[in-house]
């Protein structure tokens, strides 16, 4: 038991169809729930940490508590940063016991991001870290509507075959078409699969890594706006895709959001059934409940029923 990196975890997504789940944690009762249900289910997992969790939860709790999950889980843990803006944060993470950082370049031009990004990679792996970079931008949900549109923020093939080789990064975040939150397309879902194909096609040792994987559960988003909540017009990537993506290379599919709305939604359902409630534990315990459900849903029917440890 211990902190390890994703190589062999990668490996063997990569010769396989699923995919590992890398889930954003920003306070205990999440880390508790997605370590439970990864036990529950034998699976490999990620726990990746935003500067936002940084921001919010300070870097030394989330790595005391990634600790107190360990062993009491007794399971080897990915600590992951997410989305790591410079040089200067995925060293502090490195320094600081992560054995994965992102570096995500994909503000800058293609030469600046090669070129952080092998400084990234020249240290983390000095220090046995592994690194993920992003190459194209994730489309909001006005962009990529058109094909020019699409030229311009989706990940080029031959572009994503240049970085790997200059860089020597571990895996590669590629943009096709998800984006971040809850409302990720404006009509029907739609990803480039195509493209997928062909990154996959150049890069055939190269795990791929989609961000902005999360479902956006119709179940959770209902009984939100059931409850008093107002989250309209939301939509995620549906399930079949995220399994399709895992065929083509994918290795890693980045969650969040459905880890936001599963807390939401129970929580909102407790304070509206019961307004007299006012113990943090009688709704932080069984929204910790309901996302470990969710991910072990995702485990089970769309990560992989083969993606055990
Ligand atoms: O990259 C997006 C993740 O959902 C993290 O979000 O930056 O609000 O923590 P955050
Ligand atoms: P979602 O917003 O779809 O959960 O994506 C999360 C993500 O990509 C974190 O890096
Ligand atoms: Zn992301």
């Amino acid at each position: 038991m211990g902190f390890i990196t994703t190589k062999d975890m990668f490996a063997k997504a990569l010769k396989s169809d699923y995919a590992v789940g890398a889930f954003n944690v920003n306070n205990m009762e999440i880390i508790q729930a997605i370590v439970e249900a990864a036990k529950a289910e034998q699976a490999p997992f990620i726990l990746q940490v935003s500067a936002g969790a940084r921001k919010y939860a300070k870097p030394i709790y989330l790595v005391k508590l990634v600790e107190a999950a360990m062993e009491d889980s007794g399971l080897d843990i990915v600590l992951h940063l997410d989305h790591g803006d410079d040089f200067d944060i995925c060293k502090k993470c490195v320094d600081d016991g992560f054995t994965s950082v992102m570096i995500d370049g994909s503000k800058h031009s293609f030469e600046e991001n090669i070129k952080i990004t092998k400084q990234v990679v020249e240290y983390a792996h000095s220090k046995g870290v592994v690194v993920e970079a992003e190459l194209g931008k994730l489309a909001g949900i006005e962009d990529a509507v058109s094909v020019d549109a699409r030229d311009a923020t989706f990940t080029h093939p031959d572009e994503a075959a240049e970085f790997v080789a200059k860089t020597g990064v571990d895996s590669l975040a590629i943009s096709i078409g998800t984006s971040h939150g809850a409302y990720k397309f404006k009509g029907e879902p739609w990803l480039d699969f195509e493209r997928l194909q062909q990154i996959s096609a150049l890069l055939p040792n190269t795990p791929l890594v989609l961000h902005g994987a999360s479902t956006v559960l119709p179940a959770f988003v209902d009984m939100c706006n059931k409850y008093g909540g107002n989250i309209p017009g939301s939509r995620g990537v549906p399930e079949e895709m995220i399994r399709t993506a895992s065929k083509y290379g994918v290795c890693k599919v980045n969650i969040d959001t459905d880890l936001r709305l599963a807390m939401t939604a129970e929580i909102r359902k407790i304070f509206v059934e019961d307004p007299a409630e006012f113990d943090p534990r009688k709704y932080l315990g069984p929204a910790r409940d309901e996302i470990q459900k969710m991910v072990q849903h995702k485990i089970r029917n769309v990560l992989g029923a083969s993606n055990r440890l």
